[in-house]
């Protein structure tokens, strides 16, 4: 049996940081030991010392080799999970996407051909719902059979994603029921429609109308409407994505009355401001993603959420596009620019950098917010999201002193800028470990396409 030793390191979770060697045993750990106190023998021991030795990142908001009109996003299903690796993740949970009158079985269908064979860390799907028809109400109870108990909605792009507030109930009741959690993208699609007319009518056709045309507020008054769907319908609620602070603040507020409401924020939110919007010619096109980036007041509205446990997860809703030949399609008008921007690699460094190296979260924050609240939430606890006997050996031998200038020549996204270029983070992953094979070492990949298997993940209660 391969047996793989840990040793020296600091071990965290989300409850503790305790000095132990982890044991791996046949692709999960075996035991956290004493230091030193393991007879051996093993295949291999990595001397952890002056190391953090951190359960795998778990991103739960991806959309790999996503379609929109005639191209996908940039990242596929292998590139896309070798730069998570890279960066210290070793599971996703990717959006699978219904197009109209098509059955989720299909839409899901599609998703695992897109993935199979080419995944290097293990994955699995939520079911972005668009066209809710009674047979499709009724299929919600079948995927979460099938492993996907958690479905998308959106509040915006109308004629294309949105749902109405009916089917947003309906969703919800449904998914009440049957265990799944509803993730909501709350934004007033059709007031924000309204804006982009007027922009595009007055001529102001430049990147930065993107986030002018979708202000916070309009954030906000969906979350909250969005919570109070949840409340009627008596159901948990996920809010994706959260940029505005009075949105964050909304789930705060519900969550202070006992509602199930859980906030997911974005690195891109905590770590930049719309300020990058005015980056000359173009360059704004990098940071159109949706919703966009906010003002330095609700970046640090965030921040507090987090520190005070409000929001619960930090995901990336890494969707990249190529800024030559795809975000510059909408050159000449903002409106056609692809929504997203990547994200899945660098996650944890800004996360890390940021948010524990500057004191505003403690090391067990961290990992609870990258880690073990993503695979409590969507039924990948304990096999995930932590480091205890019998879980997944998927580890990440983090050295925190370790600074890493980003920057698009050296990420392995599939992508031609960082929205970081040039910035420098103290913290950074040695070693990557998915199911006990190590992956990422001396900062090369050693792991292999298709590796990576499907996680049909468990229902609620
Ligand atoms: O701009 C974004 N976020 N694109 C991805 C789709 C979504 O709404 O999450
Ligand atoms: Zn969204
Ligand atoms: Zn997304």
């Amino acid at each position: 049996m391969t047996r793989l030793l840990i040793a020296n390191g600091t071990v965290v979770t989300a409850t503790s940081s305790v000095r132990a060697d982890v044991l791996v045993e046949a692709g999960r750990v075996a035991r956290l030991l004493e230091p030193g106190s393991f007879p051996g023998p093993v295949s291999r021991r990595i001397d952890a010392a002056n190391r953090l030795v951190l359960p795998g990142g778990i991103d739960v908001h991806t959309h790999l080799d996503l379609p929109v009109g005639d191209f996908s996003s940039s990242d596929d299903f292998e590139t896309g999970t070798i730069a998570a690796a890279f960066g210290g993740t070793t599971c996703i949970v990717d959006y699978a996407t219904q197009d109209r009158g098509e059955r989720l079985h299909d839409a899901l269908a599609r998703w695992m051909r897109r993935a199979e064979g080419r995944a290097v860390i293990d994955y699995g799907f939520h079911m972005i719902v668009v066209d809710l028809t009674d047979a499709v109400e009724r299929e919600l109870d079948d995927l979460v059979i099938s492993g996907v108990p958690s479905f998308k909605v959106f509040m915006a792009y109308p004629g294309r994603l949105q749902l109405d507030d009916g089917a947003i109930e309906r969703v919800l009741r449904r998914a009440g029921r049957n265990g799944a959690l509803t993730c909501l993208h709350a934004e007033n699609g059709p007031a924000i429609e309204a804006l982009i007319r007027e922009a595009r009518a007055a001529g102001h056709l430049a990147p930065k109308y993107h986030a002018l045309t979708r202000p916070a507020a309009l954030e906000a008054d969906a979350t909250a409407r969005g919570i109070a769907l949840a409340a009627r319908a008596g159901a948990p609620l996920y809010v994706v994505h959260v940029s505005a602070g009075g949105a964050a603040e909304a789930i705060a507020g519900a969550r202070a009355r006992g509602q199930q409401v859980y906030g997911e924020t974005c690195p891109q939110y905590l770590c930049l401001t719309a300020d990058a919007y005015d980056e000359p010619g173009f360059g704004g096109a990098k940071y159109v993603m949706s919703p966009p980036l906010r003002s330095a007041d609700d970046q640090a509205r965030l921040w507090d959420a987090l520190g005070a446990g409000a929001l619960q997860v930090v995901a990336t809703d890494h969707c990249p596009f190529l800024l030559h030949g795809q975000k510059d399609r909408g050159r000449d008008d903002f409106s056609l620019i692809p929504n997203g921007a990547p994200g899945i690699e660098t996650r944890l460094m800004l996360l890390y950098d940021a948010g524990v190296g500057r004191g505003r979260l403690t090391l067990t924050q961290f990992v609870d917010l990258t880690a073990t609240q993503p695979a409590r939430l969507f039924g990948l606890y304990p096999r995930k999201g932590t480091i205890a006997p019998g879980s997944d050996a998927d580890l990440v031998v983090w050295d925190p002193e370790r600074a890493v200038t980003l920057g698009a020549a050296t990420l392995h996204m599939r992508v031609d800028y960082s929205p970081y270029e040039g910035r420098t983070v103290t913290g950074a992953p040695d070693i990557v470990i998915a199911g006990g094979e190590v992956i990422v070492e001396g900062g090369r990949f050693t792991g292999r396409a298709g590796a990576g298997r499907f996680l049909p993940r468990a229902p609620r209660g």
